[in-house]
């Protein structure tokens, strides 16, 4: 990990679970996190009991569902900071959704969030690297389980956003070679902890 110290780390949805857990990582091993959700709050909790490490947290505000707030997210670290080096695409909802009569909204929600959201992200962060010639940077998109199989009665609207995930993940993967360019992308394979 010495090679990311000082470097510049988004995490998306890092106000809560793994994505809090992720930033609060990536700071201890050095890296300057930009930690974007809606409860800005809670992240700047987290930063404040990072005050002695050796990376720094800081917390926008920015719905990852929306291409302006996400745009002057970017902006803002570009600003700030540069640029971005490492993406974590971690922020995500899942609704119980049936298809026969499930909530229209929610099920929007998942897609915009989950995947347009995603892409858009993604999107502003290779624009980063490309133009300040950033060639090791990375891009992690968190996956599940469900992103390779149905499992779960009612929840195909947010199974079916885990499966863009991974076609996402290998598209994009296609396109970095075919420019040969050294950018990586990785995909995880969360499992969920279910309590019957
Ligand atoms: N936990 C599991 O067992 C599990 C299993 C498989 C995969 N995963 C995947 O792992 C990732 C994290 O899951 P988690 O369980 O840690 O989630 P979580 O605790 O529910 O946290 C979700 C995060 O996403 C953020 N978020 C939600 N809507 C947002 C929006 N419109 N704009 C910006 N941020 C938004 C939330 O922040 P705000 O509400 O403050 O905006 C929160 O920080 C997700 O991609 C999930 O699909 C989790």
């Amino acid at each position: 990990m010495e090679r990311w110290t000082g470097r510049v780390a988004v995490v998306t949805g890092a106000s809560s679970g793994i994505g809090a857990a992720i930033a609060v990582a990536l700071v201890k091993h050095g890296l300057k996190v930009v930690g974007l959700a809606r409860r800005v709050e809670r992240i700047q909790e987290l930063t404040k009991s990072l005050k002695s490490t050796k990376g720094e947290l800081h917390a926008l505000k920015c719905d990852v569902s929306k291409e302006k707030e996400i745009k002057e997210a970017f902006q803002w670290v570009k600003k700030r900071f540069g640029g971005v080096d490492i993406l974590v695409n971690n922020a995500a909802v899942m609704f119980d959704s049936s298809l026969i009569d499930g909530d229209n909204d929610e099920m929007k929600t998942m897609v915009d969030l989950n995947i347009t959201g995603l892409n858009m992200c993604t999107k502003e962060a290779l624009k980063s690297m490309k133009e300040r010639g950033v060639d090791d940077g990375h891009i992690i998109n968190l996956n599940s389980i469900l992103g390779h199989a149905v499992l779960f009665d009612g929840f195909c609207v947010y199974t079916a956003t885990k499966h863009a995930v991974t076609a996402l993940t290998e598209g994009l993967r296609r396109e970095l070679v075919k420019q040969k360019s050294k950018i990586r992308i990785t995909v995880s394979m969360t499992s969920y902890a279910l309590t019957n």
